[in-house]
């Protein structure tokens, strides 16, 4: 497993690079969820690949850039599947964007999730590993490393609000839910980059990342395998909650396709059971 975080933190510095000094125009070419490709996307994904190529305990690859699944070493135990730039759209209005990675074993489902990592291209590149039974483990660079910083734990309650989803959309009892949190004092928190955002406010301690179903995309924007999945471990190691809109634990999806996606709520103990109150959801 630790060559994989090696891989991961060598891939950051390359990303970063692309990302201070390459085009910022699209590709010819369109992702497997039918969006345009930014130079960067392609380029991004071909970093992992090519770093991943030669890690032999990795058996697939699965890319949010592409369609299939990229077998790369058949004696290998794990697939991982990346965002290699996740809000890359951001890029070109200098926002912050990050990598994800899911690492699993065996079917691609939430409970074979073993580990997960992102990586933040901010003002600073910032690296955020989980592992099993441990809190996750905050790394930032310096120079040309990585140095430790320390584990991440949320606290029961926070104080930010990133709501996600077209307003116009969304459905009277979210509505009032995300109201209902302005009201009792939540400040709105939402750059439209999944990782920075997922970032402040497990860092700030705690608050809510909402991206519901709405009436024009039911099932949500955001993919299980590539972005939902890795981050609900991510919350859960650091004691928040992550769950869908019918409060099954996001790490219990099983994806029928690679690019499914689901509504998600990332949040610390408190806003989490306000939502499954909001949403009429009992406890199981
Ligand atoms: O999935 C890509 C992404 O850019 C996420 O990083 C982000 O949370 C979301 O889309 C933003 O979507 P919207 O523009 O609908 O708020």
């Amino acid at each position: 497993m630790n060559t994989i975080f090696q891989t991961i933190k060598q891939v950051a510095f390359k990303i970063d690079e692309a990302i201070k000094t390459e085009d910022l125009g699209y590709s010819d070419s369109e992702n497997s969820s039918g969006e345009d490709q930014l130079k960067l996307d392609v380029q991004s994904d071909l970093i992992i690949e090519k770093a991943f190529a030669s890690v032999s305990i990795v058996k697939n690859l699965v890319s949010e850039e592409k369609e299939g699944v990229l077998e790369l070493n058949d004696s290998g135990k794990y697939t991982i599947c990346y965002d290699p730039l996740d809000g890359s759209s951001l890029v070109d209005v200098n926002l912050s964007v990050g990598s994800i990675f899911g690492i699993y074993e065996g079917e691609l489902k939430g409970e074979n999730l073993i580990a997960s990592a992102y990586v933040v291209y901010g003002p600073r590149i910032e690296l955020v590993i989980a592992e099993k039974n441990k809190k996750p483990a905050l790394y930032r660079a310096i120079g040309s490393d990585f140095k430790y910083v320390g584990e991440i734990s949320m606290n029961e309650k926070g104080k930010l609000n990133a709501s996600g989803g077209t307003q116009q959309y969304w459905c009277d009892y979210h509505k009032t839910f995300i109201d209902d949190l302005f009201a009792e004092g939540y400040r709105l928190r939402y750059s439209g980059g999944m990782v920075p955002d997922l970032h402040q406010i497990m860092l700030k301690g705690g608050g809510l990342f909402s991206y519901p179903g709405t009436s024009d995309v039911p099932k949500g924007k955001l993919r299980q395998l590539f972005e939902v999945i890795p981050f609900a471990f991510i919350y859960e190691q650091a004691g928040g909650q992550a769950i869908n809109n019918k409060g099954l634990r996001l790490l219990e999806l099983v994806p029928s396709h690679p690019h499914d996606t689901s509504p998600c709520f990332f949040g610390s103990n408190y806003e989490i059971e306000a939502m499954k109150k909001a949403y009429g959801i009992e406890d199981k």
